[in-house]
């Protein structure tokens, strides 16, 4: 019921762009995306040439400082990295003042940001030192955070860190394993998972990373603003995507299996009904990162003792919508995380944690995408106008009178 046109014009010739579709809010030099030809590189990397041949820390290390490391630099990274794995003492007791069954996500962005009451001495955002430091503790205290709140969440003792091992091995051991019990490490499990955090690391300006940047533009230190990346990433329609296909996936296995009732009813739009793990906002020819994850799982699927039937509804559903007007239409293909739950579960990992372990890959990318942004002269803090659209001047009633 409003002229908008008439309002932008009064808003000073303001540019309205509900979502940002067509907005660049900065300059960036870290991650290419061309939704159109599906191509994915960090720092001019190809994404596939980096999960096949790298290491999630040697990608952290690349989207930070910009250029893959030499051994020594990577040896002293990684060396850099393992000291810092455990936690303060005290932080143990924030985990046990959450209730039991508290999602894992706000118990992380809440440990998080009290990580960084830990360190007042070194937050300033301007201090080189300060902000290595910080991106340092972030990157080797996130998984033993990450392991904490599952930990929480089963009623288990946390375990330390064993510091003898590589960062993913050491996550799935305080995840998984029982102190005083010898913990067999599955290298393919590692290997997947490893992957995975690559594949996450970094995606230019989505909803979290522009979350860190926006928050840090008015210079809140390093761990408020990945923390406020969390709760971004906690929405279903962002790093929530993940745990919401596999529910989508059991609610149709327990209605029978029937994939063509459930495509018809995403069609039709049924109760909003939407079919989760799949269209983009930037790809719209297909997500490279889907074509690499669904190699992995098959790899894990097939493993002794794994199979799931999940993954043949999930096989259904893609084939259906690749054959299907509705979505060829509106270029809906599968998005990165359309299999990864499923490889998740394979892994042992509860649905409520998905969305935590993509935390702990986009974490290198925030910490990356911060940076940049701080250290960028052209950076101001952020403030997007509005096109008002209430009601005009009014005089104010006594509340008698209303
Ligand atoms: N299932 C069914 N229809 C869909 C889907 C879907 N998954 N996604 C989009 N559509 C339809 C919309 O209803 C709309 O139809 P219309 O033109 O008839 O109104 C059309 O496709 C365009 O969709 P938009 O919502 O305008 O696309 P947008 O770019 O805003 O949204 C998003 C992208 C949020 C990812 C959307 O595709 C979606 O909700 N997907 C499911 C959730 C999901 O998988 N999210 C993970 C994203 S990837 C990530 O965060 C790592």
């Amino acid at each position: 019921g409003y002229d908008i046109a008439k309002l932008l014009k009064e808003t000073g010739d303001t540019t309205l762009d509900i979502g940002f579709v067509n907005t660049a809010s900065c300059t960036s030099a870290i991650t290419y995306i061309d939704g159109d030809a599906g191509i994915l590189r960090y720092r001019g990397y190809p994404i596939d040439q980096l999960a096949e041949k790298s290491s999630f820390l040697e990608v952290s290390y690349l989207l930070i400082y910009g250029e893959l490391p030499t051994e020594a630099e990577l040896e002293d990274f990684t060396e850099r990295v393992r000291q810092h794995t455990m936690l303060h003492e005290d932080l143990k007791s924030f985990f046990r003042g959450f209730p039991r069954d508290a999602h894992p996500m706000p118990v992380l962005s809440s440990a998080v940001s009290a990580l960084g009451t830990f360190y007042q001495d070194s937050l300033d955002p301007f201090d080189k030192a300060h902000v290595e430091i910080s991106t340092i503790r972030l990157l080797a205290k996130l998984p033993t955070i990450a392991a904490y709140a599952y930990k929480k969440s089963i009623g288990q003792p946390f375990l330390y860190p064993d510091n003898r091992l590589s960062l993913t091995e050491n996550f799935l051991r305080m995840t998984f394993g029982v102190p005083a019990t010898d913990y067999d490490i599955d290298p393919d499990m590692v290997k997947a998972l490893d992957q995975l955090l690559i594949l996450h690391a970094d995606h230019e300006q989505n909803c979290s990373t522009s979350t860190v940047r926006l928050v840090g533009s008015a210079h809140a230190n390093l761990f408020n603003s990945v923390s406020a990346g969390i709760h971004a990433l906690s929405g279903p329609l962002h790093g929530g995507a993940n745990s919401a296909v596999l529910e989508m996936l059991d609610g149709i296995l327990e209605s029978g299996g029937d994939v063509d009732t459930f495509v018809k009813k995403v069609k039709n739009k049924e109760d909003g009904v939407k079919l989760m793990g799949f269209g983009h906002r930037v790809y719209k020819n297909y997500d490279p990162r889907a074509a690499i994850i669904k190699k992995t799982t098959d790899t894990i699927l097939n493993k002794d003792g794994v199979g799931d039937p999940l993954l043949d509804i999930a096989l259904q559903l893609e084939q259906r919508a690749l054959e299907d007007d509705y979505f060829i239409e509106r270029k809906l293909y599968p998005n990165v995380d359309f299999y990864t739950g499923l490889i998740y579960k394979a892994m042992g990992f509860p649905t409520k944690m998905f969305t935590v372990l993509f935390a702990m890959g986009r974490l290198p990318g925030w910490i990356a995408q911060w940076r940049e942004m701080i250290e960028d002269p052209a950076t101001k803090i952020g403030r997007p106008r509005q096109v008002y659209t209430g009601e005009t001047e009014r005089d104010y009633r006594a509340i008698g009178d209303r």
